[in-house]
């Protein structure tokens, strides 16, 4: 639950993607935040102050006059108490306003007394392709970003007006990840990460190969983070069934020695590169172009492995990475004797710091402990759920890279 303690004031203004903005409430809600609905008249006449009333556990206000507040200054007091003020959807109509600092509805009026520096402003625009390619709206867009507010992307496909282009909110789910992005700290703003992640796949005839366990959760959470933390984030991704982390640039590989090119073509422009993948160490040295058959002998197979090149040690060795102008991080998948493998697997690599955790205990699951050791020493970080545990580790890392010592 990555909203626990948050209070979300959630403004809906006048478009079809009301009916998203019910998903939407109860989405945060359901991520452990509370949320006060707040909405204008236009958005009235798409969904119910009944509906969002039900699912956000609030009465809902639409109106400054609203007297239940004892001293009738409902902008004054619902803006005070939130964490963040979230316009989803948020008109065409809406943004002119807020741009020019109107204030003749309770939302409008509520956005324009919020406090600037406590109480930031969320915007999820919706609206026709034309209205959102409009001068005026893209002109309003980049002041209201100026001014300060943030402006989460649209969405592009079919709209409801039967016109096809941008202009739609985001789905629930992505505003959702971008509400909880937004609370992140921004340790890793600017930096450009790169990260391997899930097994490879080396094959010996067209239909079989070679793989392991690993599911690539832990690398698919670590590219989460980086870039919740701010980061440009580039996953290069051995064969795993995982959606893409939101706003990651996802480069998908099969055997290791694709994963092999795409890192080194990739690392180039990064500042971090964390393998987190689970690399095979050998490859059948020439796979058959044909499927292998069975025969009636019982004759078996047999193969010449060849070993694949290790791409921690290759990118720990260049020189960019010598020169400290990129920072690596391995990980350590072991069995037993966690703290001694990782420690010597370090020195071995060349890395400044490794991350052991227990192959078992890690791969397919959604939980994970880890063992950090860097040059310093060693810690543990205890058992949680791999999106936790990657918030931390990249913590730890921006550390690191800003004042180079460790626990
Ligand atoms: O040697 P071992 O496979 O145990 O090392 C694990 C670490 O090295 C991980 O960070 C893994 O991603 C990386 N590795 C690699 N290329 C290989 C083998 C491992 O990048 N061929």
């Amino acid at each position: 639950m990555d909203l626990v303690g948050k209070h979300i004031v959630l403004g809906l203004t006048g478009g079809i993607a009301c009916y998203k903005a019910a998903e939407f409430c109860r989405a945060l809600i359901k991520e452990g935040a509370t949320v006060q609905v707040v909405m204008t008249e236009a958005a009235a006449q798409f969904i119910t102050p009944v509906t969002m009333q039900a699912l956000s556990n609030r009465p809902v206000y639409a109106s400054q006059w609203d007297a239940r507040e004892p001293n009738n200054m409902a902008h004054i007091n619902l803006s005070r108490e939130a964490d963040a003020i979230v316009i989803a959807p948020c008109s065409a109509d809406f943004v002119a306003k807020l741009l020019h600092g109107r204030a003749d509805d309770l939302l409008s009026l509520m956005c324009l007394a919020r406090p600037l520096e406590s109480v930031p402003l969320l915007v999820a625009p919706a609206m026709n392709r034309e209205m959102w390619a409009h001068p005026a709206t893209q002109r309003n867009m980049a002041q209201l970003h100026a001014d300060g507010a943030t402006v989460f992307d649209v969405g592009s496909g079919e709209q409801a007006c039967g016109e096809t282009g941008d202009g739609r909110m985001l789905e629930p789910a992505e505003l959702l990840h971008d509400v909880v992005a937004f609370f992140q700290a921004k340790v890793l703003a600017g930096k450009r990460v790169l990260i391997s992640a899930g097994p490879t796949f080396e094959p010996m005839d067209p239909v079989r190969g070679v793989t392991n366990l690993s599911s690539g959760k832990m690398g698919f959470a670590l590219a989460r983070a980086a870039r919740e933390a701010g980061a440009d984030v580039t996953l290069v991704a051995g064969p795993v069934g995982l959606p893409s982390p939101r706003g990651v640039h996802r480069v998908d590989v099969i055997s290791a020695q694709d994963m092999f090119e795409a890192c080194q073509s990739q690392v180039s422009h990064a500042d971090i590169f964390i393998a987190c993948a689970a690399v095979a160490d050998w490859r059948v040295d020439v796979p058959t172009q044909q499927k292998i058959k069975k025969d009636a002998s019982g004759a078996t197979p047999s193969f010449q492995f060849v070993e694949n090149p290790d791409i921690l040690a290759s990118i720990a060795q260049s020189e960019r990475a010598q020169s400290g102008a990129l920072y690596c991080v391995g990980f350590a998948a072991e069995s037993n004797d966690l703290l001694a493998h990782a420690t010597a697997k370090r020195l071995r690599k060349n890395v400044p710091l490794l991350v052991g955790n227990l192959g078992p205990a890690t791969f397919g699951k959604d939980d994970n402990a880890l063992l950090l050791v860097d040059a310093q020493g060693s810690k543990e970080i205890p058992r949680q759920s791999k999106r936790a545990l990657s918030r931390l580790l990249v913590a730890e890392i921006a550390n690191r890279i800003t004042q180079p010592r460790s626990f």
